[in-house]
């Protein structure tokens, strides 16, 4: 396994495994739970040891239980989840409240990576928030704070105006949507990107190139999507339903792309 190390010297498994809909009905996102941790025990079966969590998946007590199933040690995992900031922010209380059953809820005293979440349209309000993650940080429960679907003009109210530089942007990076630019805007500022559903955006053109690219080196075309995020040390969180296809996923270090295959892949 490849860590990248953040900008405060933590080291961050350069995959891991999404959760949204871990433990959830019929594997949809807004499934009631079903009272098990199939996903989860699969993912640390298979080698899985970073795990994307967030509060508004409503199910991150899946993967603290599958953590404590596990019986592996704590500090085994890196865990991040997200404080649910769609809905804006309604003040520190609440904020202390919610971080308080993240912990709870992922049975852990330490989260290795805080985000908000999203962005919302107060700057006032986003200082107030982030001052609250730095609070966490500087008293060690967080490890790491970053945030998630920032564009440029909210890092930089926080490049600006923080006294902790965020360690990730969490953001949509994908065929059809690689967000070259705000991904070297990050790389300036000294921040690492996380690309969320990775595999996502993939039609039938774009996945018969990947192919082709792929049987070059007995790979798949989801193989060859997170082998090209992790040669640009962009961070990818894939998840699946399917315990052969969470392997086949980890399964990225054993060979390179060209420049030519890179090239392809980036007019996707
Ligand atoms: P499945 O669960 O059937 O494997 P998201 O964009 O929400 O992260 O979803 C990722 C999608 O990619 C899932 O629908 C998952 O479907 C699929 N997937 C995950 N890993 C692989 C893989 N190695 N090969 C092909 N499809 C994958």
């Amino acid at each position: 396994m490849k860590n990248i190390t953040l900008n405060n010297g933590i080291a961050m498994p350069i995959i891991g495994s999404g959760t949204n809909t871990y433990g959830k009905e019929g594997n949809e996102y807004r499934g009631a739970l079903r009272g098990d941790t199939q996903e989860v025990d699969w993912a640390i079966d298979n080698g899985y040891r970073h795990f994307d969590s967030a509060q508004v998946y409503n199910n991150e007590e899946v993967l603290g239980q599958g953590i404590a199933n596990s019986q592996l040690p704590r500090e085994d995992f890196f865990i991040t989840t997200k404080l649910n900031t769609f809905e804006g922010f309604a003040g520190a209380d609440w904020a202390h409240a919610e971080i308080e059953k993240s912990l709870e809820k992922l049975q852990t005293d330490t989260i290795d990576l805080f985000l908000l979440h999203n962005p919302w349209d107060n700057p006032t309000e986003m200082l107030e928030a982030w001052g609250i993650l730095e609070d966490y940080y500087k008293r060690g429960v967080f490890k790491a704070i970053g945030v998630s679907n920032f564009k440029e003009e909210h890092l930089d109210l926080l490049l600006d105006n923080a006294a902790v530089r965020p360690a990730v942007n969490q953001i949509k990076s994908q065929v059809g949507t690689w967000n070259e630019a705000l991904i070297a805007y990050n790389k300036k500022n000294n921040i690492d990107t996380v690309a969320w559903s990775p595999l996502g955006g993939i039609d039938e053109q774009a996945k018969q190139t990947l192919e082709e690219i792929g049987n070059q080196y007995g790979k798949t075309f989801a193989q060859v999507v997170l082998r090209y995020n992790i040669e640009r040390n962009v961070i990818v969180i894939p998840k699946s339903h399917n315990k052969e296809r969470q392997a086949q996923s980890l399964a990225i270090f054993d060979f390179e792309l060209t420049e030519n295959d890179r090239e392809l892949i980036s007019k996707l």
